[in-house]
């Protein structure tokens, strides 16, 4: 029989690896949040969705929040938003406490939320519209975002002309026009086929480099979490609670063939199995799903 292929700990770091971490922790910490709890009263009681959630992003890190469906993931961005009041605990920004939505930070969720009678350089240009921008310098901003996110060549186009992909390009150009310092971005390429979501992760990292922010990103998505963070947060469901953070032991830059290196592999694992923790696979043999008899050949 083959040997079992020897990954190293997912704690192994490289020296250069250590280096970027030890410096990661020199920068001003962009996003605190202390003893977190967010429950809602619902008619079936109360559902505690996060429980005393603590943890700080430091300044252009690029985190994952990752976790089984119903951790608290979505909770998390809209309290860290501001859109949710927490039932207890604090966040904040750069010293200051969230107390509602704010331009210091920005939001790009799964489901397309562009106006869909704007096209994409008015969608971009709303934010500074908004915030007391003239029209010229409205425009002048806008074009360069949309430009830092390739779809120069779409500024006059509609949202229902545009790809999914497209569509989230302009999701991420219009809440970067409003200058946030941090980036809550809940599942954004959820929905999109598999090649277009490698190219927007490509994408996005480039983008980070060459912006000055700060991103926190919510993916199920392990390979997602692995090949784009600097740290991932690890939660537990019901309720949702940190269980781990993760120093991804991957250098960077971070290109596509990395997805096979010890590293990426060891890291990956590990969270697999905090996720999925082997033994509680109920659904292989659950009777329900089971609609035809078991054949030898397809297993
Ligand atoms: N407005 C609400 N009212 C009542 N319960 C809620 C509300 N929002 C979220 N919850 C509950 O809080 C828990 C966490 O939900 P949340 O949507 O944050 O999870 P999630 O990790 O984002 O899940 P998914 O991976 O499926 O997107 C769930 O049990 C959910 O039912
Ligand atoms: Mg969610």
């Amino acid at each position: 029989m083959a040997a079992a292929l020897q990954l190293p700990s997912y704690l192994d770091q490289s020296p250069e690896v250590a280096a970027r971490f030890e410096r990661l922790r020199q920068r001003p910490v962009a996003l605190e949040v202390s003893g977190l709890t967010k429950t809602f009263e619902t008619t079936r009681g109360t559902v505690t969705a996060l429980s005393d959630v603590s943890f700080s992003v430091h300044k252009r890190e690029f985190m994952c929040v990752i976790g089984p469906s119903g951790c608290g993931k979505s909770t998390l961005a809209r309290v860290l938003a501001g859109l949710e009041a927490p039932t207890s605990g604090d966040v904040r920004v750069y010293g200051q406490p969230v107390s509602g939505p704010g331009p210091d930070r920005g939001m790009v969720f799964q489901s397309y939320t562009l106006f869909p009678w704007q096209t994409v350089k008015q969608n971009v240009m709303f934010g500074p519209l908004m915030a007391g921008a003239s029209r010229n310098s409205a425009e002048s901003e806008a074009r360069q975002w949309i430009e830092l996110v390739g779809l120069t060549k779409f500024e006059n186009a509609y949202p229902q002309q545009l790809s999914g992909g497209m569509k989230q390009r302009v999701a991420i150009a219009r809440a970067l026009a409003n200058q946030p310092r941090v980036l809550f971005m809940d599942e954004p390429f959820g929905a999109l086929d598999a090649q277009t979501r490698c190219q927007m992760q490509s994408h996005l990292l480039d983008i980070w480099k060459n912006v000055d922010i700060t991103i926190v990103f919510i993916t199920h998505d392990l390979d997602e979490a692995v090949f784009l963070s600097d740290r991932i947060l690890v939660l537990d469901p019901h309720p949702g609670r940190v269980r781990e953070m993760i120093e991804v032991p991957v250098p960077r830059p971070r290109h596509n063939d990395q997805l096979f290196e010890p590293s990426f592999m060891a890291v990956r694992k590990h969270i697999d199995n905090l996720i999925h923790p082997p033994g509680q696979e109920h659904h292989k043999e659950s009777p329900v799903l089971r609609l035809v008899a078991r054949d030898p050949d397809i297993v």
